[in-house]
């Protein structure tokens, strides 16, 4: 500490002594951020882990005032999301924040999905960043369908109507584990008030600790790169990575920029369109919940409607739910059915760069006959053949087409 310091700055300075030798904190400053070495090269497709990140702190931000005003009683959990939008000071903004903030977080999470995709990070040693990461993307999905049904609308009540009778195709105990799920023996009050609790406690602080589990699994083993060259392999005299930076500031403001876009662009959409044309928040759901009146069509929402259609793909209820159970699950297995000596699809064969570029069209064209009333089962059959078909036959052309030599250094 310098001679001149006043007596502020010595007071921090013994302040911030106290607290490291007990918790560390700067020693987790360093290994995470201003000593985390990262490769070099990372792209505009690495935005989208802090984008995830942000999103989930908004969620949580917003959540938090939404409950505030919101009632998980089915006689007025419909009024009081219309009292937020009309009576709670900026009640509408916040409630906005938080439903196109649900699209938004999918939207990022598939880009941050196909991005390891791309690049082979869950091959090793990053299958268990991968493992979690999957897991994490379930949860997801119980989040957002608990909190579908909380405004109560038409949408919330028969979308999860037609959720829920789903697990009627469980052998034996299917109609019992309706009822269960239910607690009662229709959507109703108690369903509500489960899913309430869900959402908002449970579910979240399962979620929250996935993400720290994934972020320190990532940590341990560090970063993958759009070339997939192992940065560990060259270091320097200190024992610094050749072909890294510190995390904090390269990347940081890397982030922060990016940030400030996205934020942007989600701000045009919570300000001038909030419903997403319908694909954010449902027309029907603006209408209260009528056990007695079902709608003409009740799709999901977009980011559930690929694995929807695959539901369809057989007549058989049980083989559909276990289809579509399947095309969650088979992403647990990727890292061990990846056979290829390469990381980055830079360095694959051209049999990889098809294969990716089938299974996207197949999700983002599945997205769309799921959502269709009247979509052709023909093609939902074609398309669930190509998804399941990358992940069934990648063991094969990984392990036999031609790859290019990967670079011992980054030079890009
Ligand atoms: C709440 C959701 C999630 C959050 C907050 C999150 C956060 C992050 C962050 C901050 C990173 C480091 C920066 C980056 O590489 O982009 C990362 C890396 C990674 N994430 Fe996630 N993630 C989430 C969901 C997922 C999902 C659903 C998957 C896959 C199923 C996944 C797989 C990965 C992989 C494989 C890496 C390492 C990438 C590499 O080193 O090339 N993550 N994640």
């Amino acid at each position: 500490m310098a001679k001149s310091a006043g007596p502020i700055a010595r007071s921090v300075d013994v302040v911030d002594q106290w607290i490291n030798e007990r918790a560390g904190v700067k020693a987790f400053y360093k290994q995470h951020l201003s000593e985390y070495w990262a490769p070099k090269n990372l792209n505009f497709w690495y935005i989208f882990g802090a984008l995830s990140l942000l999103v989930l702190v908004n969620q949580l931000l917003t959540g938090i005032f939404l409950t505030m005003h919101y009632k998980p009683d089915a006689e007025r959990a419909f009024a009081s999301v219309e009292f937020i939008m009309r009576d709670v000071q900026w009640g509408w903004m916040i409630r906005y924040m938080h439903s196109t903030g649900a699209s938004l977080f999918f939207v990022v999470v598939y880009l941050h999905m196909f991005r390891a995709l791309l690049y082979g990070s869950y091959k090793k040693p990053r299958e268990l960043v991968w493992i979690l990461g999957v897991a994490i993307f379930l949860i997801l999905m119980a989040i957002s369908f608990t909190g579908y049904v909380l405004p109560w609308g038409q949408m919330s009540f028969w979308g999860a109507q037609v959720i829920i009778s789903l697990f009627g195709a469980v052998p034996v105990i299917g109609p019992e584990l309706v009822d269960w799920i239910r607690g009662d023996f229709l959507v109703a009050d108690s369903t509500l008030n489960r899913f309430f609790a869900l959402h908002v406690v449970a579910l979240p602080l399962v979620l929250l600790l996935l993400v720290v589990l994934h972020l320190a699994a990532l940590h341990e083993v560090g970063s993958n790169n759009p070339e997939g060259v192992n940065i560990k392999a060259k270091k320097d005299s200190q024992g610094r990575p050749l072909d890294a930076v510190p995390f904090h500031p390269y990347y940081t403001v890397k982030d922060i920029f990016y940030a400030g876009c996205f934020l942007l662009i989600a701000a045009f959409i919570v300000f001038f369109w909030p419903e997403g044309g319908g694909y954010f928040l449902k027309p029907d759901n603006f209408v209260e919940a009528d056990p007695l009146v079902t709608p003409e069509h009740i799709p999901p929402v977009w980011y559930f409607t690929a694995f929807y259609a695959i539901l369809q793909a057989v007549p058989n209820k049980l083989m559909g739910v276990i289809l579509m159970g399947a095309a969650v699950l088979i992403l647990f297995v990727v890292p061990w059915l990846d056979r290829s000596p390469v990381n980055s699809l830079r360095y694959r064969g051209w049999p990889s760069k098809i294969a990716l570029g089938l299974l996207v069209i197949a999700f983002v064209r599945l997205s769309m006959l799921g959502l269709s009333p009247d979509a052709s089962i023909a093609e939902i059959r074609f398309w669930s053949v190509i998804y399941f078909g990358f992940f069934l036959l990648m063991p094969i052309w990984t392990s036999i087409e031609h790859t290019k030599p990967v670079p011992e250094r980054i030079t890009t």
